[in-house]
């Protein structure tokens, strides 16, 4: 699988938990009270995956080659990328600051976590959009097939040797719990490591 593509099927998985991110922030904000049970388990699957297994993938190892095949690492759109990767992490902290709080009831940790979640769905949705759309495009163009078959290999090791392909399977099954807990729809992925295929 082209590794552009393994970094869609994860944005597929990261979106089936922002909506149950949504549907935990609108219930807290309606209830006065947060289900801090989920909300940990959406902050540890927010850190680790989309954070530590994708965004590391992308930092590590898609952006330093895009930037040896002549897109600037200061400005731009790799640039915008990076920073945004790290809005994300202080919107997570901001939450997890908040949830102890919030399950308790206490209603500015409620508005506060409400506010964090609301600011980091915004802010995943739309740069996963600006991924899909357009910065994995102009990878595939600038990436020779060499560059795509190293980069493949790079992912693989980082996924299996680095992260743990059991970790990585923990992740995915914490995010259909939450989806199914939340009645929300599970993002259409396809396998990549021998995992079940959620194609359809
Ligand atoms: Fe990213
Ligand atoms: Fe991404």
């Amino acid at each position: 699988m082209e590794p552009t593509r393994i970094l869609n099927n994860e944005h597929r998985v990261i979106e089936q938990v922002l909506d149950c991110l949504e549907v935990m922030a609108r219930r807290c904000r309606q209830d006065g009270r947060l289900d801090g049970a989920s909300a940990r388990e959406a902050i540890d699957f927010f850190r680790n995956y989309a954070d530590r297994c994708h965004h590391g993938k992308e930092e590590q190892q898609l952006f330093p080659m895009m930037e040896a095949r002549g897109f600037p690492a200061e400005s731009g759109p790799v640039a915008v990328m990076r920073i945004e990767h790290e809005d994300g992490r202080a919107l997570i902290r901001q939450m997890e600051g908040a949830i102890e709080e919030a399950a308790a009831g206490a209603e500015p940790a409620c508005a506060a976590f409400v506010r964090a979640a609301l600011g980091y769905l915004g802010l995943l949705r739309d740069h996963i959009r600006k991924e899909d759309h357009c910065l994995f495009p102009m990878a595939e163009q600038a990436l020779s097939t060499q560059d795509t078959q190293q980069l493949g290999e790079l992912f693989a090791r980082a996924d299996a040797a680095e992260f743990g392909l059991d970790e990585r399977q923990r992740l995915l099954d914490l995010a259909d719990r939450l989806a199914e807990r939340f009645d929300v729809a599970r993002g259409r992925v396809e396998s990549v490591y021998g995992e079940p295929s959620r194609c359809g």
